[in-house]
């Protein structure tokens, strides 16, 4: 992790870290509060459809939406202003597009509407691997994933000192810690291996949870060995709203698509 010399445009890490915390743009102002319904918006396709989408003005609020990124958000969730959270979106896409060192022609956008569960109450540490083959090499910037929280709890990432081999045995990008998930029948929330890396990861000397705030852009890479750790939060206190994009050329993602059995270019819930 690279941080030792702070940017403007990072509240923490740098252009080419593996984990990085983009700056608020405006003060952010929640403009929902509750999920009626849980749903997982996805759409893979170029970003400027997407763009082009979110930037077409309402001709009136709340009923004339026009886009089916805003449509699923009303259907899913007590917003109810067209122009706010399209706006909130514009920004986001615009700020991690910004970010991204890499192509940035295409996009994966997913926004996760949940009611409470349990089963993250004990973190699942991971790291992320690949999502798709990568069609060029990536030396200005690990490829990686922007996300931000809207609502509720925000996903925790952890400071680590890759340094230490003995971590391999309990985090491991390739498999997501296959060690750890390994068949317990009995144990459907997989609570012991859970609380086994749990244990060890905070016991270590020095990983901080990062602070993030609602609304706050975070970067972090994927399928390297030096992958942020990341876990959902515990998500049982209330509902969440997490959004979360990644970038590539358009081989890369319609390969993506294809495998998610996603349509090109149209949004799915
Ligand atoms: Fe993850």
């Amino acid at each position: 992790m690279d941080d030792a010399s702070p940017h403007p445009n990072y509240v923490k890490g740098s252009a080419t870290s593996q984990l990085a915390v983009l700056p608020l743009p405006t003060p952010f102002k929640p403009f929902l509060s509750s999920v009626k319904e849980p749903n997982t918006y996805s759409y893979h396709g170029p970003l400027f459809q997407l763009l082009a989408w979110l930037s077409s003005r309402p001709s009136s609020e709340p009923t004339s939406v026009r886009d089916p990124v805003t449509a699923s958000i009303f259907s899913h969730t007590d917003a109810t202003s067209a122009t706010t959270t399209k706006s909130f979106l514009l920004t986001f896409l615009e700020q991690a597009a910004s970010d991204c060192k890499h192509s940035s022609d295409c996009c994966w956008l997913d926004i996760r509407m949940t009611k409470p569960e349990d089963y993250f109450k004990i973190p699942r540490w991971h790291q992320d691997g690949n999502y798709f083959e990568h069609t060029t090499a990536s030396t200005a910037q690990p490829r990686s994933k922007w996300a931000t929280t809207l609502l509720g709890p925000s996903t925790l990432f952890l400071d680590l000192d890759f340094s230490d081999p003995e971590l391999r045995d309990y985090v491991n990008f390739e498999n997501e810690g296959a060690e750890w998930r390994s068949s317990q029948s009995d144990d459907p929330d997989n609570s012991v291996n859970k609380k086994k890396v749990d244990d060890y990861l905070r016991g270590k000397k020095g990983p901080k949870i990062v602070e993030l705030e609602l609304g706050q852009v975070v970067r972090f890479g994927y399928g390297q060995l030096e992958s942020p750790v990341h876990s959902e939060p515990d998500m049982s206190g209330g509902d969440r709203v997490f959004v979360s994009v990644m970038f590539g050329f358009e081989g890369e993602m319609r390969e993506l698509s294809k495998r998610w059995k996603v349509q090109w270019g149209e949004g799915w819930s």
